[in-house]
């Protein structure tokens, strides 16, 4: 096990990461790799829980490498991977499988709400969705885990599962444990429902300074305030809170000419597109730079494969030895 301790986490190949990604979840990649050894995979498997396209996937994978590269991940430090390249995770899920009672998963609430979503499309992968989440984090034997905090209760199943492991089986996993940002849970545009790209309530962390005043110009303030001289109230509006994220130093002034009527919507959102696109202007070069060197991300890709596969080969090993699979007899 590493001196510095172990993080772990994966994102979902969805396509481009938004603004509740980057700030619920991907700040927290970049800044736990100063004190932690890190592990980050972007999960395709778990894509495929919920119906995909092929080509479309392929793709995805790829602009979400291209986002954790842009957004500070460090490959020559940190493991950055793409989960199916490893293929032990699926066995030790599988494994796992053995130890994790039915009634744990179908409780779970993700699950049930993607049953209710994608009601032919309720499968074994499926429900086996925090399985392969758990195999992800305990085969690296993490134990802080970035996300947002829509996570908490995968990560809660997935210390049940490490305790049962070790009580069945003898000390063996860490218990991991969320590692939350100051904006667990980021509001979309709607002001009301988390933000999310099947929601189309997001910004892309990629999109055009153009593209994003134009959607911060979409997005819902405070609904009692219909009208320029009647006061807000900044509690309850989303842009006021993402300017603590992206104007922190004007957060005061914004909430005194907001309760006041001093200033309107449209100009706190100007305001707040501005400061995005201030904030994200060397991702957003770093990243155009990036998707022009092919050749060199397939390189980390492939380097944090074979790295990341020492670690699992060795959890494996281990694994299979205390659940009393035979080795291999060598004839
Ligand atoms: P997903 O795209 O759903 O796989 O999410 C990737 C990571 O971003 C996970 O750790 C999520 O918890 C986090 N995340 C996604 N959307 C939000 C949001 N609106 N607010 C905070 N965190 C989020
Ligand atoms: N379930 C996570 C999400 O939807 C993605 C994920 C898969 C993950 N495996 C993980 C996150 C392991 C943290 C650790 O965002």
């Amino acid at each position: 096990m590493t001196k510095r301790g172990r993080v772990f986490a994966g994102i979902r190949c969805t396509g481009r990461q938004h603004l509740g990604n980057y700030l619920g979840a991907i700040q927290n990649f970049v800044a736990l790799q100063e004190e932690y050894d890190c592990v980050y995979s972007a999960v395709d498997i778990h894509t495929i829980t919920t119906p995909w396209e092929p080509g479309e996937l392929r793709e995805n994978v790829w602009e979400t490498v291209l986002d954790l590269l842009a957004a500070g991940i460090e490959p020559e430090r940190t493991i950055l991977y793409v989960q199916s390249h490893v293929p032990e995770v699926l066995e030790l899920a599988m494994l796992l499988g053995m130890i994790t009672p039915l009634g744990w998963l179908t409780r779970v609430t993700t699950f049930k709400d993607k049953v209710r979503l994608h009601p032919d499309h309720v499968n074994y992968g499926l429900v086996g969705y925090p399985v392969l989440m758990t195999a992800d984090i305990i085969l690296y034997k993490a134990t802080r885990v970035p996300v947002g905090e829509d996570q908490q209760p995968h990560l809660e199943l997935a210390r049940e599962i490490a305790r049962r492991f070790n009580r069945l089986f003898g000390e063996t996993f860490p218990e991991p444990h969320a590692k939350l940002t100051e904006a667990p849970v980021v509001l979309g545009l709607d002001g009301v429902n988390k933000m999310s790209k099947s929601l189309d309530n997001h910004i892309e962390l990629v999109a055009t300074p153009e593209e994003t005043v134009e959607r911060v110009m979409t997005a819902v303030t405070d609904p009692q305030r219909t009208h320029r001289h009647i006061p807000g109230r900044p509690e309850v509006c989303n842009v006021y809170s993402l300017h603590h994220q992206f104007n922190p130093d004007q957060v005061e002034v914004v909430y005194e000419e907001c309760t006041t009527a001093k200033r309107g919507c449209v100009e706190c959102k100007q305001q707040l597109a501005d400061g995005i696109n201030r904030v994200l202007a060397p991702f957003r070069e770093r990243r155009q730079e990036l998707a022009g060197r092919p050749n060199y991300v397939e390189e980390v890709l492939a380097d944090g494969a074979a790295r990341a596969r020492v670690i699992a080969g060795e959890t494996m090993a281990e694994v299979r030895d205390k659940m009393g699979l035979p080795a291999a007899y060598g004839h």
